[in-house]
């Protein structure tokens, strides 16, 4: 249980946020798709014609000498337990184990009287987000009057039993998906890919994520999932002390061209050539039928699928930096773009012994936290509350000192450039947000 990580106060709200703005952009900007929210348990026909019962597996090999267990296809990536210096596979130290294949999916049982060994009762916990939304491609499309193309988006859980999951939170058995499953028409289908491949590497760019740390994979056939034609990843410099610049990159999120794979299998035999209801173990015929061409098919899918952890790891390595204070401590800045911080704004009172700064700072804060997720801190000097901003990344605090008392205004104090401009509080709230709205 070793990579299994909670997300605090802090961690929560930034997830969250990243996780709303994906579903604004996608989902309340755009005229084409819909959000939905689907099972992690389902039924477990679902993983048979998905094809992951069969097929979604890691090769893994033991090593005889250390009991070490490493997957196959990233030995390059292990150091030898016994030998820290060498990489797996490559020592003398090493005797690998051929390598077998082994399924990620998590099992469980349904109903109460069920036992482990009782196939009938045997269930998956889902291993994508994806599946979810393939099944219910009919529900949707009739209950929205939609046509080809639209999309159907996606936030949750996925788990995956990982041979060797580590790194933080880069890799573990249960993480968050954002997943979209854009449907058109086959012909459509390669500049559709392109189209979003193009979109979200601009996204990852306006959510405050450098240019230089990013870049994009064309997956080769030996790397391409079973149901994808093409897949490109976008990979970020989650390793940046490795020496190899090309080790330093690894996937934020993948894009794919699953193409009709998916939503041919879940209607596999579902349906004779007439229409007619002959397999009740699938879910429904899931084609497509055009009414300006008359044209009965299935359509092809684009995949854009991201992990909200990998998400969150990357926008807090690219938003940290050091600064040096004008008494030569070394400081950390969490430079995240306004709408990702956890706290917006800060009120501060210069002075705690000072009831009537204490009691002006509060009301401050009870009204802007309206507006924004405003925090008030009294609990150390003025230094060192600003300090603690810095580090979370909030972009503004406001002090309340003795003169506010006399003429109502307040200082309000950028993280980035730690300047700090005096504001009345009757205008406070529209400052703060125009600032906000700019950072
Ligand atoms: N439906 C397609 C799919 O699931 P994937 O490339 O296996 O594709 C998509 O997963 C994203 O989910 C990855 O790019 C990564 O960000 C995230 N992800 C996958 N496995 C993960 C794990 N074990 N821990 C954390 N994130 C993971």
């Amino acid at each position: 249980m070793s990579s299994a990580w909670d997300f605090g106060p802090l961690g929560v709200e930034l997830a969250n946020n990243i996780k709303n703005a994906w579903w604004r952009w996608l989902v309340y900007e755009r005229d084409d798709i819909e959000g939905i929210d689907t099972c992690i348990i389902q039924n477990r026909l679902v993983w048979k014609y998905s094809g992951h019962e069969a097929t979604f597996n890691d090769p893994l090999v033991d090593c005889r000498t250390c009991k070490g267990r490493f997957r196959y296809d990233k030995l390059d990536e292990y150091h030898c337990p016994k030998e820290s210096s060498t990489r797996v596979g490559k020592g003398k130290e090493c005797d690998l184990t051929d390598p077998r294949q082994f399924n990620l999916m998590f099992k469980t049982t349904v109903g109460a009287v069920s036992t482990e060994d009782d196939p009938s009762a045997l269930v998956y916990l889902r291993p994508e987000t994806a599946q979810g939304i393939f099944i219910n491609f009919k529900n949707i499309l009739e209950t929205t009057r939609r046509k080809l193309p639209f999309g159907i988006a996606q936030i949750g859980k996925s788990f995956r039993n990982e041979v060797t999951p580590g790194n933080f939170i880069f890799r573990t058995r249960e993480f968050e998906q954002m997943e979209m499953e854009y449907f058109c028409h086959p012909n459509d289908a390669a500049r559709i890919h392109q189209e979003w491949i193009d979109a979200f590497l601009q996204w990852f760019k306006d959510l405050g994520i450098s240019e230089k740390n990013l870049k994009l994979h064309e997956q080769t056939s030996d790397e391409l999932a079973h149901y994808a034609v093409r897949c490109v990843d976008i990979l970020y410099r989650f390793f940046p002390e490795r020496p190899d610049e090309k080790a330093q990159f690894d996937e934020l999120m993948g894009i794919a061209n699953r193409t009709d794979y998916d939503l041919k299998q879940h209607s596999k035999k579902a349906v004779d050539e007439h229409g007619n209801r002959i397999n009740l173990d699938s879910t429904e015929d899931l084609s497509y039928f055009d009414p300006i061409t008359q044209e009965r098919f299935y359509p092809y899918c684009i995949e854009p699928a991201a992990g909200v952890n990998r998400t969150v790891l990357a926008v807090m390595m690219d938003a940290y930096s050091e600064k040096i204070s004008e008494r030569g401590e070394k400081r950390v800045i969490l430079k995240l773009k306004a709408s990702l911080a956890p706290i917006k704004v800060a009120v501060l009172p210069l002075a705690k012994n000072k009831p009537e700064i204490v009691s002006m700072a509060k009301a401050i804060k009870k009204d802007l936290m309206k507006n924004f997720r405003t925090v008030y801190d009294d609990t150390a000097g003025i230094g060192k509350l600003y300090a603690r901003q810095d580090e979370i990344g909030t972009p503004f605090c406001v002090t309340v000192d003795h003169q506010s008392l006399e003429d109502n205004a307040v200082t309000v104090r950028d993280r980035d450039t730690w300047e700090q401009d005096r504001i009345n509080t009757s205008q406070l709230r529209d400052y703060l947000n125009k600032r906000l709205s700019e950072k």
